[in-house]
């Protein structure tokens, strides 16, 4: 199968990486993955393996689907393994200054042909790229949790990004199954700007005593229609990822107070009570379901 890219380096394998190289993958890119943290790299090969092995089991790949997917996976043990690949998709940690660093030093080591796209939730696209030489190569390519079924990704093009940049990640999006969509280039994008609303109102009817958060979530989710309440969603999501992300966008717009994080989240991420991922957040997990702390 023939993609708009042949090989795509992702960077950070924590659930958003890792979720990018499994469509990567599928869609027939070979796939090769970095994180600082060895032990990340290895329980992602191990994770998109059982994954895998569990579309075999649904009857949702074939067999030989699942040994191409399996033998497109490759480890890079160092950035400079990078060096072939004609596009890197970062997902690391959502931090200005490191996203800087990193593609800088993706720069000097990917041919400079190669695409760079950062899946960046709130951060300016045009102010990681002030950190590069060639800005025009970079641009937001941003999927949504979990990715394989969030259809939606955004393409952000930044002030100096070429425009065929983003027109070659869309169609790799779609290549993935996926849904692009245009974005500019503006504090949280399209969803994230949206999702302040959900989030930080409901944060808001909890910390003002109008009712607590289970409730809020049952009557938004079971009631309303959204597949996930606000809560659900900020465990699923992680505090030390969308905590970050609340205060980004608020600085970015000047401290508009309707955008202003809440210290509810504060005190959580402050606690390490992140959600799914440490097994306690707003509701408790064991064996992989919910409940309502007492
Ligand atoms: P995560 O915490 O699950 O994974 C991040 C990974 O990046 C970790 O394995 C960490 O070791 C690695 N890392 C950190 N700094 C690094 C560096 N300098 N070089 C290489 N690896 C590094 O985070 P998650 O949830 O996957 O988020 C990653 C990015 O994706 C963030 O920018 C976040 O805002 C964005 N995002 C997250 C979504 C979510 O629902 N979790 C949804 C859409 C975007």
């Amino acid at each position: 199968m023939q993609t708009s890219f042949n090989t795509v380096g992702v960077v950070g394998t924590g659930a958003m990486g890792r979720g990018i190289a499994q469509i990567a993958a599928q869609a027939g890119c070979d796939v090769l993955l970095f994180d600082t943290q060895a032990e990340a790299v290895a329980r992602a090969q191990q994770d998109l393996g059982a994954q895998w092995e569990r579309l075999r089991e649904k009857g949702r790949m074939d067999d030989e689907a699942v040994a191409q997917c399996k033998s497109r996976l490759k480890l890079a043990a160092t950035l400079e393994a990078l060096a072939g690949c004609d596009l890197v998709v970062e997902a690391i940690v959502e931090r200005l200054d490191v996203k800087q660093e990193l593609f800088a030093k993706l720069e000097g080591i990917v041919s400079p042909e190669a695409v760079l796209a950062s899946n960046t939730s709130s951060l300016s696209i045009t102010a990681i790229g002030a950190a590069l030489k060639q800005p025009q190569r970079l641009a937001g390519f941003h999927f949504f949790n979990p990715v394989p079924l969030m259809k939606v990704v955004e393409v952000i093009a930044g002030l100096r990004t070429d425009p065929a940049v983003c027109e070659r990640l869309a169609r790799l999006a779609r290549e993935m199954g996926h849904t692009p969509v245009q974005a500019q280039d503006t504090p949280g994008f399209i969803v994230n700007h949206a999702g302040r609303a959900y989030g930080t109102e409901a944060l808001r009817i909890v910390s003002e005593g109008v009712t607590d958060f289970a409730t809020v979530d049952r009557i938004l989710r079971d009631q309303v229609g959204f597949k996930l309440g606000p809560f659900e969603l900020l465990d699923l999501t992680a505090l030390d990822v969308s905590h970050p992300v609340m205060e980004s966008v608020y600085r970015q717009y000047y401290d508009e107070p309707r955008y202003r994080p809440s210290v509810i989240t504060a005190q959580r991420l402050a606690g390490r009570m992140l959600g799914r991922k440490t097994g306690e957040g707003f509701y408790r997990y064991e064996d992989g379901k919910a409940q309502v702390p007492p």
